[in-house]
């Protein structure tokens, strides 16, 4: 395996190793020896190159503390590669052994209600906690050195999937970490309390020994800045945590490389110091746990998302579990790929940035808490019809990896991602309102069913290949983004910016000009001169809160929807909509044209969407949060002046089209999400390359039926 040094992070940087990583994870210490052959013969057969092992083995690896037995991942790793099939190992954090949390207790994670972890599932240890930091780089030096010179391991995943079951604590320890960093950060207790802002609600400390760590609804809200700086916090730990094993693994072989699998990105700030510590990222998608949420539009749609708000981060990644079948834990359950869409499912992660991909897992489990989440093969040692879609999915890869190496996903139409800061800002005071995510993801799931290129980026990425930026309501909008931003503009791209950003700075505060701020306002021609609640049906700020219902929040004392709630209304062309959320009334300069104006109360009249042409492009801002019809109306009205076309026209329903392209070479990945056979009848020309045959304007998919189609020109 040849690794070239990782290039800065960006949404544009492709994967720095030589070859399509492509296997599952799998545990050798649930199944007797005498199958291992056959599973790494069958591994081989399918079409695999690779395994990912030992994340949850912590306690056979140093059965009793300082006494270390690498004999059965020894031979596993022999057997394996004997077939040709290699390991990414893992360290084992995520799981420490009972004589290490009985001779430790401290190292336990404590909840906000002062219970401590329980032995007995995963992620029970304090990752904040300087003790288990002693652990955790006790066994990543002992697996690293023992694994050093063994031609089989070529890269390392850390823990597994860091703070996805929980990622804060209130342990003695973890609190007196939260203290030492504040400390770092403000030096000074004054500037602390300026910060947070002391003087309100009497919230002011005497020195750092004062605080604690924030805890929800324990009587009232907490300051936004304190509830900040903890996440900040937890997040920097993460890093910390993270780095300790990171630098054991580089100087003790520095060809391996390394890789965490993201989860529920809580706390993470992957594009600070923990993504800048790895090669790449690895993010698990399992997209059928999302079926039931209706907002989210189905598990294609949900799994598309996800993946192109995980590119953000740091460009093309790997995926090291992908669901291949049913999956449950005692409390869940969930829906079940049909025949042909585990392999439509991997093609979805590839169609969007993917260069490796491992199916989780490859054996089920016979005990445990994950007995029915199914793998490749089943419980009775049979391949059925998830081996073959796994060894159908190994030919394809086989088919367009020489075209797919070096390729980055396209994308035209941008929302503004990646950014820690701004997620944890809205969370600190959401006011019922959407998150930033929620609504851009309105606009996104619009590309994704129209067939636009679309994904996510950080305002400090590369914006050139970009046509239109959409900022979601980013309320601590930073001012060092401003000029990459104005350039993005002058050259000519469409800027669009939510309601409500830049209404904080990076304290919390609301700062004494409009918004949304010196930057954007200049560049908007715009100030926002006031704000206020829109209704919605049958919802208004307070039953919209999470938290406490304060003995409200129950169905027989919700208000009925009735006509004396205010809607507020705008035009944009020849139609009217409701604006969503909120309305904010807008300052103009003498350059800016009111796309659309409010059309009913005392809002009449005035712009609602405004619009300043800069240079060759235009910055426009919509004075309320997005609705699906708002969106087809902005598409309606600005794609096609924007150059924004749909990747392929008159596309199907639940057919995904995504582009990977560098260099002239052009992949257009088109996947049929339905067991409904469908016909396409504009794809553009060139050359199928899963089946070799040439394409142009009409193409028929089967059920989940999948082309990647190499452009001719
Ligand atoms: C992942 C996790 C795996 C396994 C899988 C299926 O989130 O990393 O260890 O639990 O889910 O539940």
């Amino acid at each position: 395996m040849k690794r070239t040094p990782a290039a800065p992070l960006s949404v544009w940087r492709p994967l720095n190793l030589d070859h399509f990583l492509l296997g599952v994870p799998h545990y050798p210490e649930h199944i007797e020896e005498d199958l291992w052959k056959s599973d790494a013969e069958r591994m081989a057969a399918a079409g695999f190159n690779v395994v990912r092992l030992g994340e949850f083995a912590w306690h056979l690896f140093e059965p009793r503390e300082g006494v270390f037995d690498f004999a059965l991942f020894d031979r596993a790793i022999e057997v394996l590669g004997a077939a040709g099939i290699q390991t990414i190992f893992c360290t084992p954090t995520a799981t420490p052994p009972r004589w290490l949390t009985v001779a430790y207790p401290e190292v336990l994670r404590m909840d906000e209600r002062d219970r401590v972890a329980t032995h007995g599932s995963r992620q029970h240890a304090d990752t904040n906690s300087a003790v288990y930091r002693r652990h955790s780089k006790r066994i990543t030096e002992a697996l690293a050195t023992h694994y050093r010179d063994n031609p089989h391991v070529i890269g390392w995943q850390t823990d597994n999937e860091l703070n996805t079951t929980v990622s804060t604590s209130y342990s003695e320890e973890t609190q007196a970490a939260f203290r030492r960093y504040l400390e770092d950060r403000y030096a000074t207790i004054d500037s602390l309390n300026f910060a947070w802002g002391g003087n309100f609600w009497a919230t002011a400390y005497d020195s750092f020994e004062q605080i604690t760590a924030p805890r929800a609804f324990n009587p009232g809200f907490a300051s936004p800045g304190h509830v900040q700086d903890y996440h900040r916090f937890l997040a920097d730990a993460t890093a910390a945590f993270q780095h300790d094993q990171v630098e054991i693994l580089r100087r003790t072989n520095p060809d391996w490389f390394i890789f965490h699998n993201l989860g529920r990105l809580e706390d993470i700030d992957f594009r600070g110091q923990f993504g800048q510590d790895l090669d790449f990222l690895g993010f698990d998608i399992y997209p059928m746990l999302y079926d039931e949420m209706r907002r989210t539009g189905g598990h294609p749609a949900t799994q598309a998302l996800h993946l192109d708000v995980c590119r953000a981060y740091s460009g093309n990644f790997i995926v090291p579990e992908q669901a291949s079948g049913f999956g449950s834990q005692p409390g869940f359950s969930t829906m079940t790929p049909e025949p042909g869409e585990m392999r439509r499912m991997a093609l979805s992660s590839v169609a969007r940035g993917a260069d490796g991909l491992l199916f989780f897992r490859w054996r089920p489990a016979h005990f445990g808490a994950e007995i029915y989440w199914m793998g490749i093969i089943d419980h009775d040692d049979l391949p059925r019809r998830r081996y073959r879609e796994a060894m159908a999915f190994a030919q394809d890869i086989a088919r367009i990896k020489d075209a797919l190496k070096g390729t980055t996903v396209r994308m035209d139409v941008a929302i503004a991602g990646a950014d820690f800061d701004n997620q944890e800002a809205y969370r600190t005071y959401p006011m019922g309102m959407p998150s930033p995510l929620e609504d851009g993801a309105i606009l996104h799931r619009h590309c994704y069913e129209n067939g636009v290129a679309c994904g996510f980026i950080h305002p400090a990425d590369d914006l050139s290949r970009v046509k239109l930026l959409y900022i979601p309501h980013w309320v601590m909008w930073k001012s060092e983004w401003d000029a990459n931003i104005e350039a993005f503009v002058r050259n000519g791209g469409t800027l669009v910016v939510g309601a409500m950003t830049g209404t904080r700075d990076e304290n919390n505060h609301i700062p004494r000009t409009l918004a949304p701020g010196p930057g954007l306002a200049a560049l908007c021609g715009v100030r926002v001169e006031e704000f206020g609640r829109v209704a919605e049906p049958g919802a208004d700020g307070l039953f919209g809160m999470p938290g406490p219902d304060f003995g409200l929040n129950t169905p027989a004392q919700r208000l009925p929807a009735s006509s004396s709630q205010r809607r507020y209304r705008f035009t944009l062309g020849n139609s009217e909509y409701n604006a969503a959320h909120l309305y904010e009334l807008l300052e103009t300069d003498g350059d800016v044209e009111a796309l659309g104006q409010w059309s009913n109360r005392f809002l009449g009249g005035r712009a609602a969407i405004s619009r300043r042409r800069v240079g060759s492009g235009q910055a426009i801002y919509v004075g309320t949060y997005l609705t699906g019809a708002l969106v087809e109306a902005l598409a309606e009205h600005l794609f096609s002046d924007a150059g924004i076309e749909p990747l392929v026209p008159n596309l199907p329903a639940n057919v995904e089209v995504s582009l990977r392209e560098a260099d002239g070479r052009k992949l257009l990945f088109l996947l049929n999400t339905d067991e409904a056979r469908t016909e396409l009848t504009d794809t553009p020309a060139g050359t199928d390359l899963l089946t070799g045959e040439l394409v142009s304007r009409s193409l028929v998919l089967g059920p989940y039926g999948c082309s990647v189609i190499q452009l001719s020109e």
